[in-house]
């Protein structure tokens, strides 16, 4: 599916995102938000890649100084963002290609966008363009494990008529698309570190389907 198809998805769900993805991680996906923000540089501009309804944004809000940037394709979700988080800027662009000049900022974050971006490689490398040398790159997703298989049964059987009667088919199949996607952390390290990053932290969260990591850029 191309960026337009993806933004339109998006963006039309966007008015029950917060509370659909609240009540699928059962709370959690706050403190994995935060746990990623400990994590990251205290310092230097912020880029938020997917940003979604601007959650990450939001939640660095009154502790952080240097510029927060949000960046999405879809403009439904970035509407939200910018009702939550009024002292952020919003620009609608995707993580494959960046508006912003070399070395503009200390940390880059990306929750739960990884398995969405359709050419990761470009990503990574405009990361390492955007990034100076220290500069982090901060992820949550849903990892590729051993329960992937299941995961996907259930979408396709028990949680089915629940994805069908809030997102429709077309949405649903394109979610459970994003979970065959997904990559296993070890697979994201290689990709990060042919690239110049190393992998500084690393932890598995419920019951490992979710995955936080974070990438120094080193060379
Ligand atoms: C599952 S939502 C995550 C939103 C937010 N980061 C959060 O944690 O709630 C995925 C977001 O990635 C965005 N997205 C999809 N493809 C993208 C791309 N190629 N580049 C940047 N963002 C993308 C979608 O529009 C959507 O807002």
């Amino acid at each position: 599916m191309r960026y337009r198809g993806v933004a339109e998805i998006f963006s039309q769900i966007s008015g029950i995102y917060d509370r659909f993805l609240s009540t699928a991680t059962a709370g959690r996906i706050h403190s994995w938000q935060r746990e990623l923000l400990s994590q990251m540089n205290p310092s230097g501009n912020w880029l938020d890649v997917g940003t979604g309804t601007g959650e990450v944004l939001r939640k660095l809000r009154d502790r952080y100084e240097g510029i927060r940037v949000g960046v999405d394709p879809a403009i439904g979700m970035l509407r939200i963002a910018k009702e939550k988080c009024g002292s952020c800027y919003f620009i609608q662009a995707v993580g494959e290609s960046l508006p912003f000049k070399d070395g503009s900022f200390s940390n880059i974050s990306l929750s739960l966008v990884f398995r969405h971006l359709q050419d990761k490689e470009s990503f990574i490398e405009e990361a390492g363009r955007l990034l100076a040398e220290g500069g982090r790159v901060g992820i949550i997703d849903i990892g590729k494990f051993r329960g992937t298989p299941f995961l996907l049964f259930l979408m396709r059987t028990l949680l089915k008529p629940i994805g069908l009667l809030l997102f429709g088919k077309d949405k649903w199949d394109f979610f459970i698309h994003s979970v065959e996607e997904s990559y296993s952390l070890e697979e994201i390290r290689s990709m990060f570190e042919r690239k110049g990053f190393s992998l500084s932290y690393r932890s598995g969260r419920f019951f490992g389907v979710v995955q936080i990591a974070i990438f120094i850029k080193t060379a």
